[in-house]
Formats: structure tokens, C-alpha cells, sequence
């Protein structure tokens, strides 16, 4: 490999898993695409045409099955909500439920967060961005590839307008030391919650699946809000 190749090797924050799309997954994402799904394509997009209003945009980076995301996106009418997920059968399971729940303030993307975030947010846009249990990456050898890192934090705050919030939760204890570290540290946010509890505590929003399973196995959750300055 050449110098220049492994300076331009990026290091993604997930494996992509082909995964099994249901039947009925499979049918959903091909016929709900047009109606919530965005194409990733290196233009910045214009949410206001987007949503055809003027509304706070909160941003969710690997929404899994989307179960929260939607619950998140019909409890807030007021707001219009992006998801991004790049394992295909959480984003067929998510298009599902917006269908059945006939969510209109929902877009979906599924391509790499950091480079829609790069490429297609325009800055100072999102009023908040949720990352909610990102991959805890356990192994030491694996821990380069956490999203959180401190030139994610550059741009993610680049993206909020200022003021906005970054809200992380994680049930990886050794993953929290390493949030309250990287984003401690950092001249981009400051901390303005952060709760310890058993699932009885989130902040603002409905409990994830991944969250429910560390509950099961008796892990704590963390959960933090920071203010982009
Ligand atoms: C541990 S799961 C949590 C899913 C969900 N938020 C929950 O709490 O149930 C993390 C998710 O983030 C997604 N993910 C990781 N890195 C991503 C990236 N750079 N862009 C988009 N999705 C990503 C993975 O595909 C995975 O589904």
C-alpha cells in the first residue's frame, strides 16, 4: 500500500452487516424509499424544501430499528426529524412504523453519519443531534473506530446551530469513561446534564432497544446532554 493510500484509509465507526431483511422489510423499503428516504449524494440539502416548513431539525446517527426514533418523531410534531442507519433491515423496520403510525416529519438516510453530516448537513442547521448506545467497540484494538472521537465532535458541532444539543447515551461503562474524556476535553460542547441510572432516568427521550438489552444483562446507562458553544 502506497503512502497515500494509507493516509486517505478511513476508519468507519461499523461493519457493514448484510443482515436479513424480511419479506416484508424488503418490500417496505422499496416502497417507502420515495417517501422518507434521502439518496446520499454530495450536495447539501435544504431541509426547509425538504420538509416544506421552517421547523427544528434533530438528527439521530444509527437509529437501529427506529422504534425510538419514530416514537421520537410523533411525540414532536413540532420538530422534523432525519435518521441515519446503515444496516438495512433496522431502516425497513423503521419505515414500517412510520408508515403505520403515518409520520410525516421523518426523512431516513442510509449511508455513513459522518459523511452525510460532511457533505450533505448544511453547517449550523440541526438543533440537536442524538447518538444513542453508538457501538461500544469493546476490544482495545477496536476502540479507534468509537464515533466518538474528537474531530467527530468538531463537526458534529459545526452542524448545530449554536446552543443546540448533542445528546449521547451508552451502557458500556468503559465506553462513558471514554465519552466523559473525549467530549470533557473538548473546546466544542459544554457538559449541561449527565445522569447515571438503571433505565429509570433517560432524559428526553423513549427507551432504545439496545438500551432494554443491557438493562437485561444489569448494566448501568449513561446518559449526557451537552451544549455546543
Ligand atoms: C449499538 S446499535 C444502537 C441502535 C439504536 N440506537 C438503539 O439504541 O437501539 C448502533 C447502530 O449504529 C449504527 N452505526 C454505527 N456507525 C454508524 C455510522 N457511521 N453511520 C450510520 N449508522 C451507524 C450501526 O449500524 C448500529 O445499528
Amino acid at each position: 500500500m502506497t503512502e497515500q493510500h494509507v493516509h486517505h484509509r478511513t476508519i468507519r465507526s461499523f461493519v457493514r452487516r448484510t443482515g436479513r431483511m424480511t419479506p416484508s422489510q424488503e418490500r417496505a423499503l422499496a416502497a417507502l424509499w420515495p417517501r422518507y428516504g434521502i439518496d446520499y449524494e454530495t450536495k447539501a440539502l435544504d431541509f426547509p424544501a425538504l420538509f416544506g416548513r421552517s421547523a427544528d431539525i434533530v438528527l439521530e446517527i444509527g437509529f437501529g430499528n427506529g422504534e425510538t426514533l419514530v416514537q421520537s418523531a410523533a411525540g414532536n410534531p413540532g420538530s422534523d426529524f432525519i435518521g441515519i442507519e446503515v444496516h438495512e433491515p433496522g431502516i425497513g423496520h423503521c419505515l414500517l412504523k412510520a408508515r403505520d403510525l403515518g409520520i410525516e416529519n421523518l426523512r431516513v438516510m442510509s449511508h455513513d453519519a459522518i459523511e452525510v453530516l460532511r457533505h450533505q448537513v448544511p453547517d449550523g442547521s440541526l438543533a440537536r443531534i442524538n447518538l444513542l448506545f453508538p457501538d461500544p467497540w469493546p476490544k482495545k484494538r477496536h476502540h479507534k473506530r468509537r464515533i466518538v472521537q474528537p474531530a467527530f465532535l468538531e463537526l458534529a458541532a459545526s452542524k448545530l446551530r449554536s446552543g443546540g444539543a448533542l445528546h449521547i447515551a451508552t451502557d458500556w461503562e468503559n465506553y462513558a469513561e471514554h465519552i466523559d474524556e473525549v467530549v470533557g476535553a473538548s473546546a466544542y460542547f459544554k457538559l449541561d446534564e449527565r445522569r447515571e441510572h438503571r433505565g429509570d432516568q433517560p432524559l428526553d427521550r423513549p427507551t432504545t432497544k439496545f438500551e432494554t438489552r443491557g438493562l437485561k444483562r444489569g448494566h448501568h446507562i449513561w446518559d449526557w446532554r451537552f451544549v455546543s458553544v
